[in-house]
């Protein structure tokens, strides 16, 4: 997994459980004094070790952990990738060109990082359906990630989860609509 997420996770964990956290985490993950470089990869496995510690420390449930992680994210994703992004788009439209104007970047500059291969469809002006496949089932990162596109974008959307690969479906699939007004 690609530093930058470790060195997110490292943020949202001083920001949101506590200043000085961040080394409690690690030591309950068994990962005392790891350091994580935003230019390196890391072993998914540290991942997700970090996020169950942060699940036992915080008591919330890991959907409800990545998607507020997701969401915080985004700011720094919007600055780092910028020039990926097209400053005509908005919500739906960074959504609908994450795989080929974004990720496909990503795994093409970092020959290490694995992105979802996301499909998202553009089912009506204002609607996407996400289709997300990843071994890793981060499905609430890309949840947060929504939210916090919309939250950029001052835009208000309705998301709705439907199957999901963390209850044993091939794939999740995600609604995003665009609230009337926004
Ligand atoms: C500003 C646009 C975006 C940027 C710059 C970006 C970049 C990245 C990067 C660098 C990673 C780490 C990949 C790795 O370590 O292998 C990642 C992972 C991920 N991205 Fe994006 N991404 C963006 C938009 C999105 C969107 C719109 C979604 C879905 C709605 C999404 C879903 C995910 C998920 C769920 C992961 C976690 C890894 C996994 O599930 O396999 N991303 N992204």
């Amino acid at each position: 997994m690609h530093g930058i997420i470790f060195s997110e996770l490292k943020r949202f964990v001083e920001e949101s459980v506590g200043n000085g956290k961040w080394p409690v985490l690690l030591h309950e993950a068994g990962l005392a004094r790891r350091t994580y470089l935003p230019t390196q990869e890391y072993p998914d496995a540290e991942a997700f070790a970090l996020v169950a510690a942060a699940c036992r420390i915080t008591r919330l449930p890991a959907a409800t952990l990545l998607e507020s992680f997701g969401t915080f994210m985004v700011p720094d994703l919007v600055r780092l990738y910028g020039s990926l992004i097209d400053p005509t788009w908005r919500t739906l439209d960074v959504l609908e060109h994450t795989e080929a104007a974004i990720h496909r970047v990503v795994r093409l500059r970092n020959p290490g990082a694995k992105p979802p291969e996301l499909v998202c469809r553009r089912e009506r002006p204002d609607e996407v359906t996400i289709f997300y496949r990843s071994a890793r089932k981060m499905c609430g990162v890309a949840i947060g990630i929504v939210h916090g596109l919309a939250r950029h974008y001052a835009e208000d959307v309705a998301v709705q989860h439907g199957p999901c690969m963390n209850d044993g479906a091939d794939e999740c699939v995600i609604r995003v609509r665009l609230s009337a007004g926004a």
